[in-house]
């Protein structure tokens, strides 16, 4: 059987004892174009990285500016359990920077391959050699823990790489990291470097595996495969380019594929992975393994039938081991048993004509391509029972101006809970406004936001039909879509959301 060809395999492996995470969120991570974190966000994804049990954080490149090291003094503050550690290139300038920021661990590294010594650095291999190991002999007369890596090491000459990762073993680093800088290794590669780099440093080795191929986790695997004892990661794999290898990814392989239990505090993956997609802005894909929103989701009829049997069936990570949830998703793939257990959670009891019309009814929806969320099937539902829904919040009066010269301006009368309301607001453009008015109408009530913006012209011409299509989010973290046709764009801006306001409000009465 396959599976005991797994275990099988296992028995080849020349897996450490002690293997560890170094997190470097804050560091490559932050490199990721377009983010830049403040001193705040930094000390609060230092502290959630400590909590959850991580060996090492890289705060940071000290050098950089003195933002940099004054985030870092902030968060040695912090007296973590962790290490907190610095990059530094291998300049005495980047080094005292370091010493001035708290730390006492330094990552210094210095390009090794041909291309970086011959192109970007302009410097034989021996000139290369000689200041990787004054670098580390300054830190280490200094006191400093030294982590070297020679960077593009994985399309660096192995001779050379040896003899390099040597030298600065003997000038006292206390490990050595291998950055695929490009990501140019795969998992088969990946091994024999590091068992033939095993064979010739007797300090600990450490991985460093950017995702430019999509094998970053599944080469830093293979490192510990063949005896690395550290990996370099970050939360939702954030780093240059395609990213690094991702903390959550690795850390739920090793202990639920390799049974390899870190002593990290898996539980608290999600939301460390949601803080961090927030403060970045880089927003995660649904698929994203272990954190994405689809990643504990279901739909199919085959599937969901087969999670509410035995959920190991679909699921191999229980959702709750990384703090996410699951969710049976409604749409055109939908069993009966899947809408048969929603209703069941909504305590909506139908029969068995009622069912089959609310079930025609998603998969009419799914069939026109549109998203079915939990409001869509409670107010489905409540038409089926024949009970009339009744809606909270009525459109009144809208009047907007807008034009090149002006600020655009809604101003938005609604009823709600049978008394009327009126605001006025501006906002980057008409719907903007009128969005702006509606939430501010509504705040004592709920607070919501606008997810998703969908606008489509179903005729042709200036007084084309416009279909908007919306999905609003409340503060409970319930999601509601709302739709309306008409001849005028921000008329069916507004009903859209307003419509998407009362299912939302409707579900919340559960
Ligand atoms: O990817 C890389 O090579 C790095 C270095 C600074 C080690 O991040
Ligand atoms: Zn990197």
């Amino acid at each position: 059987m396959f599976i005991e060809s797994i275990e099988e395999s296992k028995k080849n492996f020349k897996i450490s004892d002690k293997i560890e995470i170094f997190d470097t969120t804050l560091r490559d991570g932050e490199q990721s174009p377009g983010v830049a974190l403040t001193v705040d966000e930094k000390i609060q994804i230092a502290q959630k990285l400590d909590n959850i049990g991580v060996n090492t954080i890289e705060i940071g490149f000290p050098a950089v500016s003195e933002g940099e090291r004054q985030s870092a003094r902030e968060i040695a503050k912090l007296n973590p359990k962790a290490n907190l550690c610095g990059l530094a290139r291998v300049i005495p300038a980047d080094i005292d920077a370091l010493l001035m920021s708290d730390l006492n661990y330094v990552h210094t590294f210095i390009g090794s391959s041909p291309l970086h010594r011959e192109y970007k650095l302009k410097m034989s291999k021996e000139k290369v050699l000689e200041k990787a190991v004054t670098a580390v002999e300054y830190c280490k007369d200094h006191g400093l823990t030294v982590e070297f890596s020679g960077e593009d090491a994985t399309r660096t000459e192995i001779d050379y790489l040896i003899e390099l990762y040597k030298a600065v073993e003997d000038a006292g680093a206390d490990k050595i990291n291998v950055p695929d800088t490009v990501g140019v290794l795969y998992p088969a590669a990946t091994k024999t470097l590091i068992e033939t780099l095993k064979r010739e440093i007797k300090i600990p080795i450490s991985v460093h595996c950017h995702n430019d191929f999509g094998l970053a986790v599944a080469n830093s695997l293979s490192a510990i495969e063949a005896g690395a004892q550290q990996a370099h990661v970050t939360i939702n794999g954030i780093g240059e380019r395609g990213g690094n290898a991702s903390l959550e990814e690795f850390v739920v392989s090793l202990k639920v594929a390799y049974g390899i239990d870190l002593d990290i505090d898996t539980t608290q993956l999600y939301n460390l992975s949601d803080y961090v997609s927030k403060v970045t802005g880089i927003k995660m894909p649904p698929n994203k393994p272990i954190v994405g929103e689809n990643a504990f989701a279901h739909e199919s009829g085959i599937h969901v039938d087969g999670i509410l049997k035995n959920a190991a069936t679909y699921e191999p990570i229980p959702p709750e081991l990384v703090g996410h949830s699951r969710k049976i998703a409604l749409g055109k793939h939908t069993g009966a048993s899947g809408l048969r257990s929603k209703l069941k959670d909504y305590n909506i009891n139908l029969d068995e004509d009622q069912f089959c019309n609310v079930y025609d009814e998603i998969k009419k929806l799914g069939d026109k391509g549109k998203t079915v969320t939990d409001a869509d099937l409670k107010a489905i539902a409540v038409t089926v029972l024949g009970k009339v829904k009744e809606e909270n919040i009525k459109l009144l009066g809208l009047t907007v101006v807008s034009g090149d010269s002006v600020s655009a301006t809604a101003t938005v009368k609604l009823e709600i809970d049978g008394k009327a309301k009126e605001t006025s607001k501006t906002g980057v453009g008409p719907v903007d406004a009128a969005l702006k008015a509606i939430q501010d109408l509504v705040k004592d009530t709920i607070a919501i936001k606008l997810e998703e913006y969908n606008i489509e012209a179903i005729t042709g011409g200036t007084d084309a039909l416009a279909e908007v299509f919306v999905i609003i989010s409340d503060d409970l973290g319930n999601l509601s879509t709302g739709r309306a046709t008409k001849d005028d764009v921000i008329m069916a801006s507004v009903e859209a959301i307003i419509n998407s306001l009362n299912k939302i409000l409707f579900i919340r009465e559960k």
